[in-house]
């Protein structure tokens, strides 16, 4: 094969991902996150052990993996440092199974600060942010001033620290009434940052491409999801990150003929988690249900979802920009006692009907909807596709009709074992 195959979200982010790699790791030796960082919170189940995964890969669990944070992720030693600590007491040596990008950026208590007075200033306009200082690093890698893993190993490390936070100090003094005092939490970032050197510091792009030529399976993760894309997301109300197919090339250093199988995931409805456009959100009782059956509170945050009916036009957006070559459709459960199920296949904007994703998703955007019977039983204890309902059947074979890609695999449960391959 001599190809990276990669997972990754279609709609704003918490498909399932997490649960969906750890599925799939039996297949791959290695697992590589790409972009984002402690803004992502991956939900594994397994027998009676349940675990949110922040930045470390979700192949950590599996016997023999390894996993990589690759460049394009930003990483907080103290978060960082807590989900390694917790992972270890399980028993599961992680220094040797995690190995860290040297170009992997370092987000430092004020990026946090940062974040979180940009956040206050944007006042009703505010993103929704994790506040975990994505943006503020991110910004420093471009802006050409940020920290690196590399660097940890410099002689002057404190003194670029010192630097950059100097900087920031100085921007955050711009904010009017935001108040901050980083230094408990600065100690225990010194800590994390002690406890990291204790791991293997790598140049990623080498190591992943020698993986890639010696046919080692290697599977990268994605984080958040299409639509929280910085370039293709609904902007402003986005990560900072290519979470797209395209930022498995920049986030690990693989060339995009080395990109094999693109697993797109999805669930069977929709949610979003902080503010920005929504079409398909439902602000009634079945919102709520979506809601409360599927559990759709923040891994990260403990945020309420927003909840909504499955939207087609921004999926058929997702699985175009990703060259999405199979679809897992997670959640499908969730719906087992509704009635009617919707799912939109067009937008009406300003009374015209559209089939793309428009460059302005506002209020003006209204989606058209086909409605599907429901299959009114429990899915839960199916694990042969043969097995479903009829109505079941219908609803995934519209969805493939739909965007030209079959569903592959089918969650109908958040344990390992509820999973369906088809
Ligand atoms: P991620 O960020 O994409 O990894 O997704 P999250 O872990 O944030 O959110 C997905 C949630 O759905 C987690 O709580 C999972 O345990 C849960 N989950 C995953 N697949 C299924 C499924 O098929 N059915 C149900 N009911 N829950 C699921
Ligand atoms: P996983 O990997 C869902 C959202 C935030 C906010 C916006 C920007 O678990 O799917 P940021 O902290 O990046 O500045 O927030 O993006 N967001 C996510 N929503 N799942 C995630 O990750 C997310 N990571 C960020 O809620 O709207
Ligand atoms: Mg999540």
């Amino acid at each position: 094969m001599k190809k990276i195959d990669v997972v990754l979200g279609l709609q704003w982010g918490d498909e399932g991902k997490g649960k969906v790699v750890d599925v799939l790791t039996p297949n791959y030796t290695v697992v590589a996150r790409f972009q984002g960082g402690p803004n992502a919170g991956h939900s594994l189940h397994f027998g009676d052990k349940s675990f949110v995964l922040r930045t470390v890969p979700s192949g950590i669990f599996r016997d023999g993996s390894i996993n990589v944070i690759g460049n394009g992720v930003v990483v907080d030693p103290v978060s960082l440092t807590e989900e390694l600590k917790n992972i270890a007491e399980q028993g599961i040596p992680v220094k040797e199974k995690m190995l860290i990008s040297k170009k992997a950026h370092i987000i430092l208590p004020t990026h946090r600060m940062l974040d979180a007075a940009s956040e206050a200033a944007k006042g009703k306009s505010k993103i929704g942010s994790t506040l975990k200082g994505i943006g503020p690093t991110y910004m420093d890698k471009t802006g050409r001033n940020g920290l690196r893993f590399g660097d940890v190993l410099a002689e002057d490390f404190i003194d670029r620290y010192n630097k950059l936070k100097q900087k920031h100090v100085e921007m955050l003094s711009q904010y009017e009434g935001f108040e901050y005092d980083v230094t408990e939490y600065e100690k225990t970032w010194m800590e994390g940052i002690e406890y990291l050197r204790g791991f293997k510091f790598i140049d990623s792009e080498h190591v992943v491409n020698k993986f890639i030529d010696d046919d080692v399976p290697i599977l990268a993760e994605g984080a958040q999801g299409s639509l929280l894309d910085v370039d293709f997301g609904t902007y402003p109300f986005v990560t900072s990150s290519n979470t797209v197919c395209a930022g498995v090339c920049t986030g690990l250093g693989v060339a995009p003929t080395k990109i094999g199988d693109v697993y797109g995931i999805f669930k069977a409805y929709c949610t979003r988690v902080g503010s920005g456009p929504f079409p398909t959100e439902l602000f009634d009782e079945t919102g709520k249900e979506l809601g409360r059956i599927g559990h759709e509170f923040g891994a990260v945050t403990g945020r309420p979802r927003r909840c909504g009916w499955l939207d087609l036009v921004a999926l058929k957006y997702a699985v175009m920009v990703d060259g999405v070559t199979q679809l897992i459709m997670m959640k499908s459960d969730v719906m087992n006692d509704f009635d009617t199920i919707k799912v939109a296949t067009a937008y009406r904007v300003n009374g015209e009907l559209v089939e793309h994703f428009p460059y302005e998703v506002t209020g003006n955007v209204e989606p058209v909807y086909t409605e599907f019977k429901g299959w009114k039983c429990d899915i839960c204890k199916v694990r042969r596709y043969e097995d479903f309902p009829a109505e079941f059947k219908a609803y995934v074979e519209f969805i493939e009709r739909e965007t030209g890609v079959p569903v592959k695999i089918i969650s109908v449960g958040p344990d390992r074992d509820e999973t369906i391959v088809r």
